[in-house]
Formats: C-alpha cells, structure tokens, sequence
C-alpha cells in the first residue's frame, strides 16, 4: 500500500488528536514509548492490523504487543493472574510486556496474536504515548517501527527514514529513553522470561521472590509465531487448490466460488486481514479437509503463503 505523505504530528493535543482520527480510519501512526518507537493500528481492526505487516515487509506473521492506557482496559482482553498482579504493579507503566492468555471474548484481531490463544499486553510509561492512547480510547497493536531486519528507531527522523510512502503519521516525541525494547515475560505457566530488555532479571526475581526461568531456544523467543505449537487447524490443508473435491472446505482467493473468500479483488493486504479468522470459521465446521486457493507470492502474499503452508505441513502427533 502506497501512502503519499507521512505527516509529522507535534507532541501535543492537537497532535494525539489527529493521530486519533488516524487510528479510527484504520491508519497507520508511528508513536514513541520509553522503549522504541512503535508502529501503532487499532488492535481491533483486521485490515489496519495487516497494513502492520505489509509496512515492515516481514515475510512471515510474528505476534504483535497491544498497548493499552490502564489496567481495566488490559484486564477485558486477558485472563489475569497473582503473578501478573505482582509484575504489573511494580513495573507498569514501564518497559515489561506480558504474555496471558487472551480471553475468548475479546475483539482483538486474530492477527495481532497470528493465531495463537496467548495475547501480549504492555502499558508503556512515556506520555506522549498516554496521551495516544487516552485519545484514542482502545488497545492499539504495535511492533517497532523499523522494516523488517533493520534496528529498531528511537527517534522520529528513524521511523521517517523507514517508512515514509508506508504510514500515515509519525506523533514525534523526541528520543526514546530506554532504547532496547521492553522485557517480555510469558504468564501462561510458571513465569519465564522470553525476551531480555528494559527491565532486568534481576529486578524481576526481586519482584516475584524467587528466580525467573529463561526461555533458552532463541527461536522461540524471537519468533513464536513459526513454532510447531503454533495454531494449526483441526482439518488437514490442501493448498493452491484450483478445483475443489468434494466434502471439502473451500478457502478461495480471487474470482472463484467457494465457502469463504479471503480477497475477492485479489487485495493481499484484505487477504491478510482475513486469514486466521476464516480458517477458524472453517475448521470451526468439523470437514476434514479446508482447501486453499492459489495466493501471488510476493508482497503480504509471501507471509500469507508461509503461514498456510504450516498449517499444511504434517502434524506432530507427540508420538
Ligand atoms: O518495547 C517494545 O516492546 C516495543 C514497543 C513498540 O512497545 N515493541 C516491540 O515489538 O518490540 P516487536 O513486534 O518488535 O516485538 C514483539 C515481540 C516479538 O518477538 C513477538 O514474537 C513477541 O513480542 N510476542 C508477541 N506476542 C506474543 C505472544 N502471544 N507470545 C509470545 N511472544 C509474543
Ligand atoms: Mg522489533
């Protein structure tokens, strides 16, 4: 998608305002945290969700971290523990992410999780991004700012570099602080530590008594997204079906009659938007086959076509 002027927003009302409206209409705007800075979408909107991904060009869809202003606002999205309570009221707001299980009720994007059942929530302490938020009024998902495989900006002039022609608007709040990103700590069992970052180990095992185990699988931590426990369907995947057998589920791109139709005009961005809640939906049903058209390989398509043919590969039984 080609956007044809990046705005820069100034660090005050009338700028978190504009940026606001950039958000409501499904845009993109790139905002500091005390950590880096962000490339923020409204968490629960499919399409802006996807424009994420097709602005840092990324080949595949890694998960995405929700900020959010204040703890009942994180509390309707994730189911809350003990441990979170300790973690949260020590170091939030500030550089700590946690990862929770994400509640069935809420609205967020099934892409900014890629699937998974888990939801990463984050309550940055730099106000400008309060200020964001506050205006905005809902979860906003955002990874950093920069193109896939290139360092995360902590200034505006960075993001500007990166993404200009890709974004809508850049709230400038000068330097981030910090400049790593923020500590990541999974909460679906015992508490572990997937990413080092602005909150230290050790002020972690302070905070919960005891120490914190450390995920050592390095891709695991930078990529949960591409792990064999990552959300498969049920049903087997046929992929670059171009006819249909029959019992099967059909999953079509483009001009092609079937059950569910991930982009009509063969928009990859609408593709994208729509891949993880239609292969729900039709896994949802019980056939034992969902069946995929053929998708473009470049652009998000890339993306698209790895995600799929994970779900296609064969299964791990555990046997
Ligand atoms: O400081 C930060 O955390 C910055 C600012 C903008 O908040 N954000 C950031 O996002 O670093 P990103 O997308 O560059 O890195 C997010 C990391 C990825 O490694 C992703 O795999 C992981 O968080 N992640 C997101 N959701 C996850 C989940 N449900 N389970 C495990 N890891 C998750
Ligand atoms: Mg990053």
């Amino acid at each position: 998608m080609n956007v044809s002027s990046l705005q820069i927003l100034p660090d005050a009302a009338q700028g978190y305002d504009q940026a606001a409206t950039v958000l409501r209409d499904g845009g993109l705007v790139a905002f500091p945290t005390e950590t880096v800075y962000g490339l923020g979408a409204d968490a629960c909107n499919d399409h802006a969700v996807a424009r994420i991904y097709d602005a840092k060009g990324r080949p595949s869809f890694n998960p995405l971290i929700v900020h959010f202003a204040n703890l009942d606002a994180v509390k309707q999205h994730v189911k809350w523990t003990a441990e979170a309570d300790l973690l949260s009221q020590t170091f939030w707001p500030g550089p700590l992410t946690l990862v929770l299980p994400k509640k069935p009720t809420s609205p967020i994007s099934r892409l900014v999780t890629a699937g998974l059942e888990t939801l990463a929530v984050r309550m940055p302490a730099h106000p400008t991004a309060r200020s964001l938020f506050t205006a905005f009024g809902g979860p906003i998902a955002a990874p950093s700012a920069n193109r896939s495989g290139q360092i995360s900006p902590t200034l505006a002039s960075h993001v500007i570099q990166g993404m200009e022609g890709r974004i809508e608007a850049v709230l400038d709040g000068g330097p981030c602080a910090v400049g790593v990103e923020s500590t990541i700590v999974g909460l679906t069992d015992k508490p572990v530590l997937l990413r080092p970052g602005g909150i230290t180990e050790e002020q972690l095992r302070d905070c919960l008594g005891r120490p914190i185990a450390i995920r050592k699988n390095a891709e695991a931590i930078s990529a949960p997204g591409q792990l064999s426990s990552h959300y498969a369907p049920t049903a087997a995947v046929r992929l670059n079906a171009t006819e249909w057998n029959a019992g099967e589920m059909r999953l079509g791109f483009g001009d092609v009659a079937c059950d569910l139709n991930l982009s009509p005009q063969e928009d990859l961005v609408e593709a994208a938007s729509h891949l993880f809640d239609y292969l729900h939906r039709l896994d949802s049903k019980g056939h034992p086959v969902i069946a995929v058209s053929p998708i473009p390989h470049h652009g998000l398509g890339v993306a698209i076509n790895d995600r799929l043919s994970r779900a296609a590969a064969p299964r791990d039984t555990g046997s």
